[in-house]
């Protein structure tokens, strides 16, 4: 395995139903990672994955902005601080941005950042393919975002933030983070889904 996962995690709390695609309860967004390079073919796989999710008039609204090895340091600096403290050890950090008007028309997307999140769960499960895990961010520095790679916000919004990486041991993650390291539970299927009715 190129990515090892050096635990079985605990799914005890996960009750998909039978038939239910193991890829789905199976992702998780840990925050132990083991610092470890992700050649560029991976990434490049990865971040393809993105390119086929569904769009509004197919406008494919996502912009996918993620570090390299030497802008790493920056891209951490603008999460908050929280994150920050399990969030370097991880591969790499992206962050998603949504191009906020069509192209067709100028007129504004309302469903930009809705595709972009179908874009990040497109690259997320083509990670756990890979053997490499994602973890979402919303605990990130817009405005400092915007500013520091001149990110024109007439044109574009920066949605959420994420982290590729290779997952460690909880046991390696201070408190509090390692009591919550592990895949977490769902709400039952009949509060989220309604038929028919509200
Ligand atoms: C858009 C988004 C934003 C999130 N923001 C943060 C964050 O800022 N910090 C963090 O530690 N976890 C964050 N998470 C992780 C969620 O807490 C996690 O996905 C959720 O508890 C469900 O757990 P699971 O992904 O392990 O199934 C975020 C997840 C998403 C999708």
């Amino acid at each position: 395995m190129k990515y090892p996962t050096p635990y079985s995690p605990d799914f005890s709390s996960r009750d998909p139903l039978a038939g239910v695609a193991e890829e789905f309860p199976a992702r998780w967004s840990p925050r132990s990672f083991v610092r470890t390079p992700i050649p560029a073919e991976d990434l490049a796989v990865i971040m393809d994955a993105a390119r086929w999710a569904p769009s509004a008039y197919n406008e494919q609204p996502w912009r996918i902005l993620t570090s390299t090895e030497e802008t790493f340091e920056t891209f951490l600096g603008l999460l908050v601080d929280a994150n920050q403290k399990w969030a370097k050890n991880a591969s790499l950090i992206g962050f998603m941005v949504a191009r906020k008007n069509f192209t067709h028309n100028g007129k504004p997307n309302a469903t930009a950042v809705y595709d972009c999140g179908s874009a990040w769960m497109s690259l997320t499960l083509q990670a756990r393919k890979l053997g490499l895990y994602t973890h979402g961010m919303a605990g990130i520095r817009k405005d400092a975002i915007h500013e520091a790679f001149g990110i024109d916000r007439d044109e574009f919004e920066v949605v959420a933030g994420f982290t590729i990486g290779v997952l460690d041991l909880k046991e390696n993650l201070g408190k509090p983070y390692a009591d919550w390291e592990g895949p977490s539970p769902r709400k039952p299927l009949a509060e989220i889904w309604k038929q028919g009715v509200w």
